[in-house]
């Protein structure tokens, strides 16, 4: 009987003990759920048309997101009920994530449009029927004046643009070139190296906050991948962060006209580099990127274009490195034929301007020096450029013809 009751005991104690621990599993798997959703950065302007735009931001947390938008037209933004747009990547289901990304639609050419960005944190997910969020995030229409975007006229007699590369995360630095920036550039380009590895998430936002704050939710921005843009474990995120007209980091826009091919010029080592770990297949991306460039190339946009500018991050360079000999030997070839005013690149940190023959291209490719600020105007006759330094000191400046096509 003893021996009956001692086995019980041990049984009870045994039970005792391994429901204590599940429960205490239990407490500390516990999901901690958060109450607040916070912007991390944004919003900014990306692949903005005649007909559309797209708004994008970060959230901190994994989050609902719509865009409200009104017409600029005098009323109180709280007036009445504003159309929501929401994020349509989950393909028709509205996506939980922390990068938003909303396309406006069915839009004037030429017209002024204010936008509110909104959303609502995720706390839990048990179905469908059964979500939490946290208290919901609107953009502040209350006490400031919502972003303004206008969408693209049919057709333009000037531009007036900036570009920055090898900003290579200097907030700082990147704050002093443009402070006073807000509506003064038709649109804003990276040419680069913003970053120098991308080892967080969120690192991105070093430079895509303060260019949210200073301008690009109301300046249409431009990007640009460089060989730095390659680095890091989130360095595969970087095409999130941005939306092109292609889906691809290498792509085409158009203001009336003027037409810009945005290319990807890869790392600049050979892909069997030690330092790559066999991690790149960049000669053939490359490859694949030269077959869509003689596509783009033989359309009709492009051949009806009336000046032509191509931004490159790595330079064309005779006897150079490999990043410098695959711009040389699959790009230039086909830009050559095709008939290109100027290449703009970054990647040397020194400034240079290079006429047409100073490598095989047979057009000037101008270089811009690192955390330096050039300012382009660009009409149908001229394309001139000043550069300046940090402190607001212009460095250079010149023009080029525009070529007859
Ligand atoms: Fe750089
Ligand atoms: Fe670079």
């Amino acid at each position: 009987m003893k021996r009956i009751l001692l086995l019980s005991c041990l049984i009870l104690a045994s039970v005792a003990l391994h429901s204590q621990e599940t429960a205490k599993a239990t407490v500390s798997e516990a999901p901690v759920q958060p109450s607040t959703v916070k912007l991390v950065c944004g919003p900014y302007l990306q692949n903005v048309k005649s007909d559309g735009f797209t708004v994008m931001w970060i959230s901190d947390i994994d989050a609902l997101g719509w865009v409200e938008l009104a017409p600029d037209d005098g009323t109180n933004f709280y007036y009445t009920d504003r159309p929501r747009y929401y994020d349509m990547t989950g393909a028709g289901i509205n996506p939980l994530s922390k990068i938003h990304t909303v396309r406006i639609t069915g839009l004037q050419p030429g017209t002024r449009y204010r936008y509110r960005i909104m959303m609502k944190g995720l706390r839990a997910f048990n179905g469908e029927r059964d979500i939490t969020f946290t208290k919901p995030f609107g953009a502040n229409v209350y006490s400031a004046n919502p972003p303004v975007v206008t969408t693209l006229e049919e057709s333009y007699d000037k531009l007036h643009v900036a570009i920055v590369n090898d900003v290579h995360a200097d907030a700082e630095g990147f704050r002093n070139l443009f402070k006073d920036s807000r509506g003064k550039y038709d649109f804003v380009v990276f040419n680069g190296d913003m970053t120098s590895v991308i080892n967080e998430e969120t690192h991105m936002a070093v430079y895509v906050r303060p260019a949210s704050e200073l301008f690009a939710d109301e300046t249409p921005l431009y990007v640009v991948r460089g060989n730095h843009e390659f680095r890091g474990l989130f360095s595969r995120d970087w095409l999130k962060w941005f939306q092109t007209p292609t889906g691809m980091p290498y792509y085409t826009f158009q203001w009336g006209k003027f037409f810009f091919i945005m290319l990807d010029s890869g790392e600049d080592k050979p892909d069997n580099d030690i330092e790559y770990q066999g991690m790149l297949s960049m000669d053939q991306y490359l490859r694949e990127q030269a077959d869509w460039l003689k596509g783009v190339t033989r359309s009709d946009a492009f051949r009806n274009s009336s000046v032509r500018i191509v931004f490159s991050h790595i330079p064309p360079r005779l006897k150079h490195w490999h990043g410098n000999k695959n711009v040389c030997e699959l790009f230039v070839p086909i830009l050559n034929e095709a008939g290109i005013d100027l290449m703009v690149s970054g990647h040397e940190h020194n400034y240079s301007l290079c006429p047409a023959g100073t490598s095989n291209a047979n057009f000037p490719v101008l270089v811009n020096d690192n955390l330096e600020l050039m300012v382009m105007d660009i009409d149908g006759k001229t394309i001139s450029f000043k550069t300046s330094d940090p402190s607001g000191t212009q460095t250079h400046k010149g023009s080029f013809p525009v070529v007859k096509k």
